[in-house]
């Protein structure tokens, strides 16, 4: 019996912004957004399995289930992480504007401490570092994940990915992640952040 309809989905366009990143070489960048489409053909795929997968004899099945139900948190995990990340940047960096840097002043002191918590947590994750409003909280959290699929936390909007895949940075920083991350902080365009910040309503007080 099937339990789902297959609905592929497309890859975002990569912004024209993206090839033109200082530090952050187009080479880097495109073979970057290659993995991202491949994310995307990934959920599909497993997707379009899921739909046709037989579930009377589940017995024979559950390790092929689990294997693609947790391959598809890691590619839909891709692609949300890096349509984020690809999104903003293309920026010049700088100071936050408005509503995010009060979120950022509230709930980190500076923007200051703010940078500097989201840099180590980048320095000390295997994959990503995440600026995200916990809805339950009504706070900012720089959380840590390995993987793509490792480890968000329910009912948090993410309003910035720092990618500290080996991929994101090593065609330009070999194993130099710190200088990478301050390339990252320096392509930041903070009026897609401000953009989200509204458009999802988070509350600045
Ligand atoms: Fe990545």
């Amino acid at each position: 019996m099937a339990v789902a309809t297959y609905e592929a989905i497309a890859p975002r366009a990569l912004k024209p912004a993206l090839l033109e990143l200082d530090g952050i070489s187009r080479a880097a960048v495109e073979a970057h957004y290659k993995l991202y489409e491949g994310y995307v053909a990934k959920r599909n795929e497993i997707v379009s399995r899921l739909a046709d997968a037989d579930l009377d004899s589940a017995n024979q099945t559950f390790s092929e289930l689990r294997s693609l139900k947790v391959d598809l948190t890691f590619a839909i995990g891709g692609i949300k992480n890096h349509e984020v990340y690809f999104e903003h940047l293309g920026g010049s960096g700088g100071e936050p504007p408005g509503a995010t840097a009060e979120l950022i002043e509230r709930d980190f002191g500076s923007v200051e401490a703010w940078r500097s918590d989201l840099k180590a947590t980048g320095m000390a994750a295997r994959g990503w570092a995440w600026t995200a409003y916990d809805w339950d909280e009504g706070r900012l959290f720089n959380y840590l994940g390995d993987a793509q699929n490792t480890f968000p936390v329910w009912n948090a909007t993410p309003l910035v990915a720092l990618d500290v895949y080996e991929h994101a940075y090593f065609l330009d920083y070999q194993t130099d992640r710190a200088s990478y991350i301050d390339a990252f902080f320096a392509n930041l365009d903070w009026g897609v952040v401000n953009d989200w910040v509204g458009r999802y309503g988070i509350p600045t007080r």
